[in-house]
């Protein structure tokens, strides 16, 4: 199938764009888009099959297998959106920062930054070491064309800079607390230096066919209010700047964070994700309804019964009272385990749902 571009002085068309771009922008749409966070990921059969012979970031540095595990989960489960495989830790290695994935364990880095010195010796001029990814979008891309929106991400400032500090996962984030306050210069320069390489990072990214950017802050929410605002903000808020100046929304999504949503909307961000701790229609006063919002069911009520897990699709989908900016989405990840049925039954849900119905 051929598309047009339309014309600019066509009337716009609420077929215009992809559905899922539209609803980024605030735009009207035909019915709310969904789309899953870890769609790609070890509940399906199928990225279970490729891990058996790669591991994770194998499957991450070769193109095919990026763009065919992407493509596989999001033809599977019906969505409006397709998330580029890779992982948050990519940029680190072209920092110099090796790490790897232990299993059970998760990410482990093997030089954990921890004073001014290793701040100095990062490199921020490598970004095209992760062009790998940009290969993968671009194959992603050219499978789906317009039918789907093609989301690239990078992790923001902050959740990068804990997973390098800490040099791995964390309960307390003692270490990265005590260079944010003990050593204010070098964890300005380290935020400093993951906006540079960031932003050539998503720029890549667009190049190669994303429509629209997910930052994830996946461990914003380890921070109070008053710190966020003097350590995390104006780093992802630059990082938002440049990655809008490239043409495409920009999700911005944490953890946790019913106290930061306003604050994180102040980045100026397209879209604010929210977690599941909050009802749908409180969680976008705080962010406020010049921006539109994604999420926000609790992945754990993918095992709950069907009925149960309808009453939770339908009440989010009401809560969100048909106003123009909603995606539909999980408050988190999709968890090892989950039943890919039930997922499916869900598009299918948000697919079905009329707002008039609801109210009946
Ligand atoms: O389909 C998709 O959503 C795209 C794939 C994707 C992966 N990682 C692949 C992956 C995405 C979007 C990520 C982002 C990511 N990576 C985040 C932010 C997302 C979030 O949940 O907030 C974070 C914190 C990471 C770092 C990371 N990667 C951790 C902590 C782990 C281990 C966790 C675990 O469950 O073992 C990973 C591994 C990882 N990244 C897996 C996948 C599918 C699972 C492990 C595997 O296949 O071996």
């Amino acid at each position: 199938m051929t598309t047009t571009k339309p014309t600019p002085t066509a009337p716009e068309s609420i077929l215009d764009g992809s559905r899922f771009v539209r609803a980024c922008l605030r735009k009207p749409v035909d019915r709310t888009p969904v789309w899953f966070l870890r769609q790609a990921g070890r509940y399906m059969q199928e990225y279970r099959d490729v891990r058996k012979h790669h591991t994770l970031v194998e499957i991450c540095k070769q193109p095919d297998i990026a763009a065919e595990v992407t493509i596989t989960a999001a033809e599977k489960l019906g969505v409006d959106a397709a998330i580029i495989f890779a992982d948050l830790l990519l940029p680190l290695e072209p920092m110099g920062l090796p790490f790897e994935f232990q299993a059970g364990e998760g990410p482990v880095v093997h030089h954990p930054v921890r004073t001014a010195e290793d701040v100095h010796a990062l490199r921020t001029d490598r970004a095209d070491d992760l062009a790998y990814v940009a290969r993968a979008i671009e194959k992603v891309a050219s499978h789906f064309r317009d039918r789907l929106g093609i989301i690239g991400f990078c992790g923001a400032p902050y959740t990068l800079a804990s997973y390098m500090i800490e040099g791995g996962g964390s309960r307390n984030y003692i270490f990265t607390k005590q260079m944010m306050y003990g050593q204010p210069a070098a964890w300005r320069e380290l935020l400093d230096k993951l906006v540079v390489v960031l932003t050539e990072y998503c720029k890549l990214q667009v190049a190669a066919g994303a429509d629209a950017i997910q930052i994830f802050d996946s461990w914003v929410g380890s921070l109070s209010l008053a710190d966020y605002n003097d350590y995390a903000f104006e780093a992802s808020k630059r990082l938002v700047r440049n990655v809008q100046a490239l043409g495409v929304p920009v999700i911005y999504f944490g953890v946790e964070t019913a106290g930061l949503l306003s604050a994180m909307a102040s980045t100026g961000a397209d879209v604010i994700g929210l977690d599941w701790r909050q009802p749908l229609d409180e969680g976008w006063r705080a962010v406020g309804h010049g921006h539109a919002v994604q999420g926000n069911l609790d992945p754990i009520t993918l095992f709950a019964p069907l009925e149960v897990l309808e009453q939770r699709v339908k009440s989010i989908l009401r809560s969100a009272g048909g106003r123009p900016g909603h995606i539909f989405n999980l408050g988190h990840g999709i968890v090892p385990n989950t039943a890919v049925e039930n997922v499916q039954a869900v598009v299918k849900m948000v697919r079905e749902f009329r707002l008039e119905e609801a109210h009946g």
